[in-house]
């Protein structure tokens, strides 16, 4: 498999002819720039690419695909949709990059960002409290499940996991337990980028630029049932529980006194969304207190509606000592994240000078707090857990029409979260070498379907895959346009190969 220089991101290097796609023009025109600023739609965009070509720096992204060609810039968005800047409409498929779960320009939530920056626009949380992170605390511990009852907030995704491996670890110092620093998680999985959360992250290809990574990131095999190891290829529940017990024998063989905890997301997205077998949590839950190891839901992706619920592991039926979010809590509309603990994990740091030594200035920030419970209305209000739960067999059977393609090999997920496994041969499962994976995935695929009007993301970080995981307002006439595009576009991908 190649190992990606930005991996997992497409490279949309414009539309050359910049065409509007008949049936795809944003009725209300774009978004232009009268002053000739660096505005969209109107004499700025020249000005625009030039200073985004000259100063910008994209994330996990090849830079020099935008040598000769036009970056994408997105412009404004609306429900389940984004504009360009020529005013061209596209299907946002995968909620901007997993976040945006009520779909874009929401101006209630909008407004109750604005009103919280008027009242109080920042104060930080070391030391002090301020009323919308109370609130949303309190919130949170209320939808969380079990015991889960305490929040300490972050700014993000890795920030969350970083904290939570710190706190692990200072948990055990203080409660004596001395040797416990390592963490075990899954083959490909991704938890972030900063140095721990890279150090947990399953990516031998984002990993080595920054070696060496703090010690301890131990891994363990995911949850891909479709490449299987044979003695369990053909047995969902045995390959579960063979996937868990691998946790107990990295436990046995790394020595139970020296393992803080493991991390695990309820679906794994990384590789394209390995759902967890059944019985394959209640395996590792009893593994983990049968050997005193903390188990983190990483549910930065699969919280706040993705798989039908407040939280992924609710989904699932099983109890998380620590749970980390971000992305969906706000829908994006300021950034937010942070982990849910119990008081057994608090106790420690309740008592006399005893204090977690770690912060991060803008965590739980007024205005994302604020955001954050407006967007949790919105869940409420429009019932949103329901419209998931009610829609998800019907997405699925929609993706599933993709099964009669010679390049689709797997459909897989739950919820609003999908895999599409892409094979070179269906019946042996074979998959792509290096070569064809970059002709195919990033010079075709990615730009073939953005340019069809589709947001998703072809993803070669594991075995080739599109991803899906459009906002939690979608219903059956996007899916059907998701289907559509993704059938014309792989179709003509198969003819390419
Ligand atoms: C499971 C998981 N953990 C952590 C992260 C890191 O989040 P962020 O990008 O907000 O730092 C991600 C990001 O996609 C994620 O999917």
């Amino acid at each position: 498999m190649t190992t990606p220089s930005h991996p997992g991101y497409p490279d949309h290097p414009g539309r050359a002819d910049g065409a509007i796609p008949q049936g795809q023009v944003d009725p209300m025109g774009p978004a232009s720039a009268t002053d000739g600023s660096l505005g969209s739609g109107g004499p700025g965009d020249l000005a625009m690419q030039e200073a985004a070509r000259r100063h910008l720096w994209l994330h996990f992204t090849r830079m020099s695909s935008y040598a000769d060609a036009d970056m994408p810039v997105i412009v404004r968005g609306s429900g389940q949709y984004v504009y360009d800047q020529k005013g061209k409409r596209y299907l946002d498929g995968l909620s901007g990059l997993f976040v945006s779960q009520i779909g874009h320009g929401r101006r209630e939530v909008a407004e109750a960002g604005a009103r919280q920056a008027a009242e109080l626009a920042y104060f930080p949380l070391w030391s002090y409290a301020h009323p919308r992170a109370v609130e949303l605390a309190e919130r949170l511990a209320t939808l969380a499940p079990g015991d889960l009852n305490r929040v300490f907030f972050t700014t993000s995704g890795s920030e969350a996991v970083e904290s939570a491996w710190k706190l692990a670890k200072q948990y055990f110092k203080t409660t004596g337990e001395h040797g416990r620093y390592k963490v075990l998680s899954r083959d490909i999985a991704y938890h972030g980028t900063s140095m721990g959360a890279l150090a947990i992250t399953g990516l031998p290809g984002i990993k080595h630029p920054f070696e060496p990574l703090p010690a301890g990131g131990v891994r363990v095999p995911n949850t891909n049932f479709y490449r299987a190891p044979g003695f369990v290829a053909d047995d969902l529940g045995a390959f579960g529980l063979w996937a868990a017990d691998e946790i107990e024998r990295a436990i046995l063989r790394e020595g139970p006194e020296s393992v803080a905890a493991v991390f695990l997301e309820p679906v794994q997205n990384s590789g394209g969304c390995f759902p967890p077998p059944p019985g394959y949590f209640a395996r590792v839950r009893e593994i983990c207190d049968r050997y005193g190891v903390l188990l983190v839901s990483d549910e930065v992706i699969c919280a706040f509606g993705r798989l039908g619920y407040y939280f992924g592991s609710q989904r699932y039926g099983y109890q998380p000592d620590i749970i980390t979010f971000a992305k969906g809590l706000t829908s994006g509309y300021a950034p937010l994240g942070g982990m849910l603990v119990s008081d057994r994990l608090m106790e420690p740091f309740s008592d006399g000078p005893a204090t977690f030594l770690h912060g991060v200035t803008f965590a739980g920030h007024p205005v994302s707090c604020a955001v954050a419970l407006a967007n949790l209305d919105v869940f409420e209000k429009e019932d949103l857990l329901g419209n998931v739960r009610a829609n998800e067999a019907a997405f699925r059977a929609t993706l599933e029409k993709l099964n009669d393609l010679p390049i689709v090999g797997d459909v897989r997920g739950d919820g609003y979260f999908y895999g599409i496994e892409l094979v070179k041969d269906k019946a042996s499962r074979l998959t792509f070498d290096e070569d064809e994976s970059e002709r195919l995935l990033r010079g075709f695929l990615s730009q073939a379907l953005f340019d069809a009007g589709l947001v998703c993301r072809a993803d070669d970080r594991g075995d080739p895959v599109i991803q899906l995981a459009p906002p939690l307002t979608c219903g059956p006439e996007h899916f059907a346009e998701m289907e559509q595009i993704l059938r014309s576009v792989l179709t003509e991908a198969w003819t390419r190969l």
